[in-house]
């Protein structure tokens, strides 16, 4: 079977230098991957694009990646077990799964090899593009909440009141849901159009993003934020400040150099409110646990749009936008 696969060709999208955004990928027929030891092969059913896999291309991560080119970019996937490499032990050919590939490996394509380390099994009720949704996005709305927000997801800890910016994008979505089931007060940001979408996902306030009172970040309730998870862009500590509780911490999932600047004048002077610069970093239990609450109905991936492989372009363009509702799927 190894053999066989190895020798076929598939259908993949790539680029072969930083910039060109959707103009910059090309169609090609690269051979399938080879499982190494460790690595699962899918064939793959959906997958979802991220803000990073433009940025990457854009060389906003230069040197460090891509690694290569031509570079076929994309991480978050869901599909079936086609091959096991050496040594994999929890899955086994025809499995349904969810995986994050890591950038070296890539999900623009028909297959694609995953580490068994980062991949987790697919129930029947977790369909593809809802599970391809979950990596990046499911795991920093995870991690801001869980870890830097010290939201408990069980609902058992103290109330707290949390900000999401952005909570129409691909994370924002999945935190709105995230802080509602860890019993916290919600009040998150989006434009006009999104509001009534935003609450339906749970959020207790909504503001406006582009009125004075939303620029602003005023709690329509008059609360303070113990915590805003920042999926947004572009605004400034000074904005924020005033809408804190004493202790009140803004997780900045896109730090700028001036939000770095914050973080450590925040550290050497001992504030009590804190600037943290959250960068994800991917656990497979947690993958696990979001993949289950999609199961139970506890959770959902929302979908701005699905694009069929041969048109993987026009959902790049979609993410680089950057107005979509929910996650941008693409289906081989
Ligand atoms: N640090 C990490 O590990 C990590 C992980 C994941 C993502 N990120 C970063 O987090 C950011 C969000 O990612 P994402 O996947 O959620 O992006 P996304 O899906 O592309 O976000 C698009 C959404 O953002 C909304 N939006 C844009 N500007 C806004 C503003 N000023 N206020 C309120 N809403 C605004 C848009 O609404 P409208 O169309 O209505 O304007 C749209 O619905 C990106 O910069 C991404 O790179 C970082």
């Amino acid at each position: 079977m190894a053999a066989a696969m190895a020798s076929k060709l598939m259908h993949a999208v790539q680029y072969d230098s930083y910039g060109g955004g959707a103009s910059g990928l090309k169609h090609a027929e690269v051979p399938v991957p080879t499982p190494k030891k460790g690595d699962i092969l899918l064939k793959l059913e959906a997958a979802s694009l991220n803000p990073v896999d433009w940025k990457i291309q854009k060389g906003m991560f230069r040197p460090l990646l891509p690694r290569k080119f031509p570079h076929i970019p994309v991480t978050d996937v869901a599909g079936e077990v086609v091959e096991v490499g050496q040594g994999v032990q929890k899955f086994k050919p025809g499995d349904k799964v969810v995986a994050f590939l890591t950038h070296t490996v890539s999900g623009l394509a028909e297959f694609a090899a995953a580490s068994e380390s980062l991949t987790v099994a697919r129930p029947p009720e977790v369909s593809a593009a809802d599970g391809a949704g979950l990596p990046v996005a499911g795991l920093t709305a995870h991690q801001a909440l869980t870890q830097a927000a010290g939201v408990k997801l069980d609902g058992s800890g103290q109330q707290k009141n949390i900000l999401i910016t952005a909570a129409s994008g691909g994370v924002g979505q999945y935190a709105v849901q995230l802080a509602k089931l860890g019993n916290t007060h919600v009040t998150a940001t989006c434009s006009a159009r999104n509001i009534e979408f935003v609450k339906s996902l749970g959020a207790d306030e909504v503001l406006d993003y582009k009125t004075p009172e939303g620029a602003a970040l005023n709690s329509p309730s008059g609360r303070k934020y113990d915590a805003v998870v920042h999926c947004a862009t572009g605004i400034p500590w000074s904005t924020f400040e005033p809408n804190l509780s004493a202790n009140g911490k803004v997780i900045d999932l896109t730090p700028s150099p001036s939000a770095f600047a914050t973080f450590a004048l925040k550290k050497l002077t001992f504030s009590k409110k804190q600037l943290v610069p959250l960068f994800m970093s991917a656990k497979s239990e947690n993958l696990d646990y979001l993949v289950k609450l999609v199961k139970e109905g506890k959770l959902k991936t929302v979908i701005d749009s699905k694009h069929p492989l041969s048109k993987a372009e026009d959902g790049w363009a979609k993410s680089i936008d950057g107005h979509a509702t929910g996650k941008i799927i693409v289906e081989p």
